[in-house]
């Protein structure tokens, strides 16, 4: 993702690049940033976030899970409004931590930055509360076979989604996951199918099955692009509002 959004920059005239974190033990530490976009930044790639942070007017975080948690922190010491694309950050990054960094810095913590997908949730929660509780709600995720979280934390949100649309409590989107679910089915009950295999960018679909009739909500990502694309939009946001807690749904219906 991260040379996703060094490629993706150069689409944005009022984006400049003024810092690249990668760990203590990546094999870029010191080359220059635009190396795999082919473009020469004048910014190499440092494993010293605090140190990087000083130019920078908003950070955007694609990393690991522990990373992030480090991630929120030194934003937090800078005072620096972060966007946050890692997902499966649970528990490191706890809930309570991140409403407390949000008292400090605006922050922004989306488990998907396509456009695409952030109206898909919307989409969802609206189908969840319109259509009666007999229609059983199943989401399909497929990802390629080196993602390391499963079910996806779009899967997990459009759950969250379609939980709030029902007035579910969150927890009732329980991760049911292919083979290890057996009997019949829960009323209620939010499922989840996961497929991981080749280099499938991210395939959600959400299925309302009634009696007699399937509605499927679906969102395909042909290119880590519409990741890359929808960060840098959402922080070009960010980087103007106060401190406190947002969502790629201000960036959709609010950014108008
Ligand atoms: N929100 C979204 O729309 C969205 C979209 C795609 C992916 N994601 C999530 O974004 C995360 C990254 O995905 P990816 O595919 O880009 O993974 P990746 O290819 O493994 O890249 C991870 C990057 O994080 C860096 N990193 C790891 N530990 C670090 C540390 N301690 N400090 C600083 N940098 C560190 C790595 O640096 P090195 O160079 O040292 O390896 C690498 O550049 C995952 O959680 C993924 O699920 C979210």
């Amino acid at each position: 993702m991260g040379q996703a959004l060094l490629r993706t920059a150069a689409e944005f005239a009022d984006v400049t690049i003024t810092g690249a974190v990668a760990s203590a033990h990546s094999t870029r530490l010191g080359r220059d940033a635009g190396e795999p976009a082919g473009v020469r930044l004048g910014v190499a790639v440092s494993a010293d976030l605090p140190a990087a942070l000083g130019a920078a007017d908003v950070v955007i975080d694609f990393s690991h899970p522990q990373a992030a948690a480090e991630h929120l922190a030194a934003c937090r010491a800078a005072g620096k409004p972060l966007l946050i694309g890692t997902t499966g950050f649970a528990p490191q990054l706890v809930e309570a931590e991140l409403e407390a960094a949000s008292r400090d810095i605006a922050l922004l913590v989306a488990p998907n930055t396509s456009l695409g997908v952030t109206l898909l949730t919307e989409l969802v929660r609206i189908a969840a509360r319109a259509l009666p509780p007999q229609f059983d709600i199943e989401i399909l995720e497929r990802h390629h076979r080196m993602k390391l979280d499963a079910p996806s934390g779009t899967a997990l949100a459009l759950a969250r989604s379609a939980a709030e649309g029902r007035n579910l409590p969150a927890g009732q989107a329980t991760a049911t996951v292919g083979a290890s679910r057996a009997g019949p089915r829960r009323q209620g009950e939010i499922g989840f199918a996961v497929l991981r295999g080749g280099d499938v960018v991210g395939e959600h679909e959400v299925w309302f099955a009634g009696a007699g009739e399937r509605l499927s909500l679906t969102h395909q990502a042909a290119d880590r692009a519409i990741f890359a694309r929808g960060a840098l939009r959402a922080a070009l946001w960010l980087a103007h509002q106060p401190a406190g807690r947002y969502t790629m749904r201000d960036i959709l219906f609010k950014n108008q």
